[in-house]
C-alpha cells in the first residue's frame, strides 16, 4: 500500500490526476475504473486541463462506472452517466461509446448486473480503479455488511443514503430507492486501485479502513488486502 499524503484539495486532485494520466500514457489502452461523488471532480478537471493542453490523449482509452441509480436514465440530471459526461467525458476525447455506466434503465436488472460483469471481462478488466469513500466505509454503492464475493449486483439503499441525497433531487420520495453496483469482488480484481479522500470528517474512516480489522462493516478495509493500492488524502 502506497499512502500519498496531500497538502490540499487541489494537491489531491492533482496527484490523483497524476496517477490516471501515467496510467493513460504508459497503456493509452487502458481500462480506467471510474467513480462519481465530489472527491473526483477535481481530479477530472485536471485531467481535462491537461487533455486540453496536448499532455494526454483519450482516444483509445476505455472506462467502466462503479454504479448508477435503478430506474434514472443517462439524460436525468442526477444520473451517474449524466454526471460522468458533464464532469469529465466531455471535456475529453475518450469515445463516448468506449464508456460504460451500468445502466440504471435496464428492463431485466438482474440480467444488466450479469451483462456488466461480462462486459468488464470482455475488455481484459480494469486497470485502474479510482474509488471514494463514504462516512462509514462503503465503496460503490457497498454498504457496511456486504459480502466481499460479490461482483455486479442491486442493492437497496440505506435510509441515511435517501435521506441524506433528498437535498439534490427536491424531496425523499424522490430519490431512487435502489441502485446497481460493482460489487467488492469486481473492485479487487482490477489491476490497480486508486482511493482517494478528502476533508476532515473522512479522516475516521480512512484510518479504520486502512488500517483497523478488515470486516464487511468496513467495506472499504477490504483493499488492504489488494497487492496494488495507492491512497492519496488530504484531512485538512
Ligand atoms: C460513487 C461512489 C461512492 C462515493 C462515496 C464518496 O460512484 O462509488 O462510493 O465514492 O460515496 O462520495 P464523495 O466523494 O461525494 O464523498
Amino acid at each position: 500500500m502506497r499512502i500519498i499524503e496531500a497538502k490540499d484539495y487541489a494537491d489531491m486532485s492533482r496527484k490523483a490526476a497524476n496517477v490516471i494520466s501515467a496510467q493513460v500514457i504508459l497503456e493509452p489502452r487502458s481500462v480506467l475504473g471510474l467513480a462519481t461523488g465530489s472527491t473526483p471532480i477535481g481530479a477530472y478537471k485536471q485531467l481535462i486541463d491537461w487533455y486540453n493542453k496536448g499532455d494526454i490523449d483519450f482516444s483509445q482509452t476505455k472506462s467502466v462506472n462503479l454504479d448508477e441509480y435503478i430506474g434514472l436514465d443517462g439524460s436525468n440530471d442526477q444520473s451517474y452517466r449524466y454526471f460522468m459526461n458533464t464532469n469529465f467525458f466531455d471535456g475529453i476525447n475518450i469515445k463516448k461509446e468506449n464508456t460504460f455506466v451500468p445502466n440504471g434503465k435496464a428492463p431485466d436488472m438482474e440480467a444488466e448486473c450479469k451483462r456488466y460483469d461480462e462486459l468488464i471481462k470482455s475488455l481484459g478488466g480494469i486497470d485502474l480503479q479510482l474509488l471514494g469513500i463514504g462516512h462509514d466505509g462503503h465503496i460503490g454503492f457497498n454498504e457496511p455488511g456486504a459480502a466481499f464475493e460479490k461482483t455486479t449486483h442491486i442493492v437497496e439503499l440505506e435510509e441515511a443514503t435517501i435521506k441524506a441525497n433528498a437535498r439534490f433531487f427536491g424531496s425523499e420520495e424522490k430519490v431512487p430507492k435502489k441502485a446497481i453496483t460493482m460489487g467488492i469482488k469486481s473492485i479487487m480484481q482490477a489491476k490497480k486501485l486508486l482511493l482517494i479522500a478528502n476533508g476532515p470528517d473522512k479522516k475516521d474512516i480512512v484510518e479504520k479502513a486502512l488500517h483497523g480489522p478488515v470486516t464487511p462493516m468496513v467495506p472499504a478495509s477490504i483493499l488492504q488486502f489488494h497487492p496494488n493500492l495507492t491512497v492519496v488524502y488530504c484531512f485538512n
